[in-house]
């Protein structure tokens, strides 16, 4: 699906102004650096933007610039370069795929979709260029619900891939759809018994969540939302410390954001460091430094595709 050569990380090749030295080849490719909340903190720093899923690809639609580094996962960099066929996609690990995206292969997911000849399909944004080729409309965690409620009440829905946002959005929208069972390995991970000894631990915390967590953790949820809404509300909330359930990463950004503010991640279930993201950390800022350097790995798709993934992105943009 993608060709490219994979930068090797040779310390001779890494300047000790890494942050310098990045900021040089910016201005020299004419480039823009997009960073999802989940990357490493570093990463974060040096981006021009930073977002979530809907953000992000919000910021690949309207940039001029020529070269996208997009630090984040495969099927980010992979929407970018959908909208933007003519410019140069670079995503600084090419391993840095999604657990989501894995869990629904194109082939099953089209004789799913087979079966069901008169629904729409919404595709949540972390899924394959195939999948969305495959669909009606994208949707990320920010819009989702928005975009549900657009739909008129009579038409079928099947929602995939991921079987917890579209539980969730359900609930919000009191439609029934049809969910494609995938998940991610993240969100799946925390562990509801240790939230709730945390909440006794910490009466006056909230409990922030992103809605790809189960039900489970969901319930004990104060506030649901995408990265951006998590931001947002614990800025503007009279709590002063949460328990952030959703990767890691973003608390970074909350930190910064509000520096007086207490943020406890939620854990795992079995004492590991299974809530970071093990496809986002593959990206390092040195890695981000060779893949501009080196102008690879770059992200390449077949036009077919291309074109048949871009209509349902630009459905969901003009919904937004
Ligand atoms: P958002 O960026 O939409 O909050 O989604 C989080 C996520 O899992 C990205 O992979
Ligand atoms: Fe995929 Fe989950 Fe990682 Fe997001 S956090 S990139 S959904 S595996």
């Amino acid at each position: 699906m993608f060709t490219a050569v994979k930068p090797q990380a040779n310390l001779n090749e890494i300047p000790s102004d890494l942050f310098g030295a990045i900021k040089e080849l910016k201005k020299e490719l004419n480039a823009v650096i997009l960073a999802h909340y989940y990357q490493e903190g570093d990463i974060q720093d040096i981006a021009d933007y930073l977002g979530d899923s809907l953000g992000l690809s919000q910021q690949a639609a309207n940039t001029d610039a020529e070269v996208i580094v997009f630090a984040g996962v495969h099927f980010m960099a992979e929407t970018a370069k959908i909208l933007n066929p003519d410019k140069l996609v670079l995503l600084p690990d090419l391993e840095a795929g999604c657990s989501l995206a894995d869990s629904c292969p194109a082939e099953e997911f089209k004789a799913f979709k087979a079966a069901r000849p008169d629904h729409l399909v919404i595709s949540y944004i972390n899924c394959t260029a195939e999948i969305k080729a495959l669909s009606d409309i994208i949707c990320t965690s920010s819009n989702a619900v928005k975009i549900v409620n657009q739909i008129p009440a009579e038409r079928p829905i099947i929602f995939a891939p991921d079987r917890n946002l579209g539980r969730y959005v359900s609930e919000q929208t009191g439609r029934e759809l049809v969910l494609w069972q995938g998940s991610c390995i993240v969100h799946e991970t925390f562990s509801e018994k240790r939230i709730v000894e945390l909440k006794v631990e910490h009466p006056n915390a909230e409990v922030i969540a992103h809605p790809e967590c189960e039900p489970p953790v969901l319930r004990h949820a104060d506030y649901i939302g995408s990265t951006t809404a998590l931001l947002k509300y614990c800025q503007e909330s009279n709590s002063n410390r949460f328990i952030v359930a959703t990767e890691p990463g973003i608390i970074h950004q909350m930190a910064k954001a509000a520096p007086d503010k207490h943020f406890i991640p939620a854990p795992a279930t079995n004492n590991c460091a299974c809530n970071e993201c093990p496809y986002m950390r593959l990206n390092t800022l040195e890695k981000l430094y060779l893949a501009m350097k080196n102008q690879a790995p770059e992200i390449t798709l077949p036009e077919d595709i291309r074109v048949r993934a871009l209509k349902p992105i630009q459905r969901m943009l003009e919904m937004s």
